[in-house]
C-alpha cells in the first residue's frame, strides 16, 4: 500500500512500552516534551509520498509538480519540499512571503485564486513569480496594468472551469460549471481575444483546472484532461496558436479511514498520462508540458495531532463525550464538512477494553465534535489521543477561536523531533491588541 492508502504514517508502530510510537517517536513522550495539542509531522512519510509523486510522473518526460502551499505552509515544509525539486502553488502574499522568508525562489511557482489584490500582483511580479493562474475578467486587466507599469511581459495561465463534477463533499467540488473559480469554456474565446489584442503584457502560455478535493477516482482526471486539451485544440483553431503547458490541479484523495480508498499516485499518473497521450494524437497537438499542484495527499498522511484527554460526560443510553484539549481551533474540518478521522490512545493500556465514546473540543460551540461514535480503549483522564491524517487544511485553517493558543508543530525523522512551528504566546495573542486611552 501507498502512503495515501494507510490510514497511519508509515513509521507507525508500538513499542516496547507499548506506546504508539511513529518514526522511533514515543508519542507520549513528545506530548511530555512538547505539551499538547500538539501537531507532528513524520518527515520519513512526507518524503516517501513525495518521491511517489517524482516517481510516479518521471514517466512523463514534462512534468512539473507543485505543492499546494494551501495545504500546510510552514517555512521548514516549504524546505523541504524546495530540496525535493517541488515549486509551489501560492494563493495569497502571505505564502509567498513564507517561501521567500525560507530563501525559497519562485522562479517554479504559480500564483493561483479568484480575487488576487493589486499588491499581491505586484508583490508576486516584484519577487519573480514564474506565472499567474488567471481566474476571472477583472484580474487579466488589472494583471495587464501591473505588468504594463512594470514594463514586463507576465507569463500566465488561464484558469478554466472545466465542467467536470466529481464524487466529493460539495463545498470542495471546485470543476463544476457553478464554481467561484476559473473562466466558463463560453467565456474563453472572449478572453484569449483580449490577451491577444489588448493585453500586450501578457503572454498565454496554458490553460489551468482543478476539478476538487479528496477525489478517490482516476476516471475524472482522464476526463479532465481530454477537456483541457480538446480546449488547446480549439484555440489552435481559431486564434492560430498552440497553448504548450496544462495545469490539471491536484485532488488526489487520502485514506482518513477505513471507508476511503483512494487510488494510488501510480494510478493517477498513468491515468493523466494516457489521456494526454491519446488526446494529442486525437488532436493533433504537441504533447504538453503538464503542471498538477498535490496538496492533501502530500502531506496529510504524515500528520497526527495530539492531545489529552480532560473530562468526560456520559448520558445513559445515548452517548459518552469525552473532551480533548484541542478541537475546532486547530481542526475546524469536522464542524465545516463533517470530515471524518481515526484515532487511537497513544499511552499504553494495560488490557484492550473497548469502548465507544464521541470525541469533544474545548471550544464553546456544539458542534465542536472531532469524532463521533469511534471506539478507543478504555479513554480516561490524562490519557494521549493520537489522532490520524491531520497534515493537510488541519494548521493551515486554524484560527484563535475562543482567544485559544495555537499549538505547536514538530517535525520526527527516525527518532529526533524538531520544533518548526513553535507554540502561540499569549504575549502574541495579545499583541496586536490596541487598548483605549481611559
Ligand atoms: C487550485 C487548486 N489547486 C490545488 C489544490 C490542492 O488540492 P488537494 O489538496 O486536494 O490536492 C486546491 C485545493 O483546494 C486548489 O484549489
Amino acid at each position: 500500500m501507498y502512503v495515501n492508502q494507510n490510514i497511519k504514517p508509515i513509521t507507525t508502530r508500538t513499542n516496547s512500552k507499548g506506546n504508539l510510537e511513529i518514526s522511533n517517536c514515543d508519542l507520549v513522550d513528545l506530548a511530555n516534551k512538547y505539551k499538547t495539542p500538539l501537531y507532528v509531522i513524520d518527515r520519513v512519510t512526507l518524503e516517501q509520498m513525495a518521491l511517489d509523486y517524482k516517481q510516479a510522473f518521471s514517466k512523463y518526460e514534462k512534468a512539473n509538480i507543485l505543492f499546494a502551499s494551501k495545504a500546510l505552509m510552514t517555512g521548514a515544509i516549504a524546505q523541504i519540499f524546495n530540496r525535493l525539486g517541488f515549486g509551489f502553488d501560492v494563493v495569497s502574499m502571505g505564502e509567498i512571503y513564507t517561501l521567500l522568508n525560507a530563501n525559497i525562489k519562485l522562479n517554479k511557482s504559480s500564483f493561483n485564486g479568484n480575487n488576487k489584490s493589486a499588491d499581491e500582483i505586484e508583490f508576486a511580479i516584484d519577487n519573480g513569480i514564474d506565472h499567474f493562474s488567471v481566474d476571472n475578467f477583472c484580474e487579466l486587466k488589472l494583471l495587464n496594468e501591473i505588468a504594463k507599469s512594470k514594463n514586463k511581459i507576465q507569463k500566465i495561465h488561464l484558469r478554466i472551469t472545466p465542467g467536470i463534477e466529481c464524487h466529493t463533499h460539495e463545498y470542495i467540488q471546485t470543476g463544476q460549471i457553478d464554481s467561484k473559480f476559473g473562466f466558463d469554456l463560453s467565456k474563453i474565446d472572449k478572453a484569449v481575444e483580449l490577451i491577444l489584442n489588448e493585453y500586450k503584457n501578457l503572454k498565454l502560455t496554458g490553460l489551468h483546472a482543478h476539478i476538487g478535493s479528496q477525489i478517490f477516482e482516476t476516471q475524472v482526471y482522464y476526463d479532465e484532461a481530454g477537456v483541457v486539451l480538446e480546449l488547446v485544440k480549439k484555440i489552435k483553431d481559431k486564434f492560430n496558436i498552440e497553448l504548450s503547458e496544462i495545469n490539471l490541479g491536484g485532488g488526489l484523495g487520502i485514506t482518513y479511514t477505513k471507508e476511503d480508498n483512494p487510488p494510488s499516485v501510480y494510478e493517477i499518473a498513468d491515468t493523466i498520462i494516457s489521456s494526454i497521450e491519446f488526446h494529442c494524437r486525437k488532436f493533433n497537438l504537441e504533447k504538453p508540458v503538464l503542471y498538477i499542484e498535490p496538496g492533501r495527499s502530500l502531506v496529510c498522511s504524515a500528520g497526527v495531532s495530539l492531545y489529552t484527554i480532560g473530562s468526560s460526560k456520559e448520558i445513559e443510553g445515548i452517548r459518552k463525550y469525552i473532551a480533548i484539549d484541542g478541537g475546532m481551533a486547530d481542526n475546524p474540518r469536522p464542524s465545516m464538512y463533517q470530515a471524518k478521522y481515526y484515532a487511537e490512545i497513544a499511552n499504553k493500556k494495560e488490557e484492550n477494553k473497548p469502548e465507544k465514546v464521541t470525541v469533544a473540543g474545548k471550544f464553546c460551540e456544539s458542534g465542536d465534535i472531532l469524532i463521533s461514535d469511534i471506539e478507543l480503549n478504555s479513554p480516561s483522564s490524562g490519557d494521549i489521543l493520537c489522532v490520524y491524517d491531520t497534515g493537510a487544511y488541519c494548521y493551515s485553517m486554524s484560527s484563535n477561536y475562543n482567544r485559544i493558543l495555537k499549538p505547536a508543530m514538530v517535525l520526527i525523522n527516525q527518532g529526533k523531533s524538531d520544533i518548526i512551528i513553535k507554540r502561540q504566546t499569549l504575549n502574541q495573542l495579545v499583541e496586536n491588541d490596541v487598548l483605549l486611552e481611559e
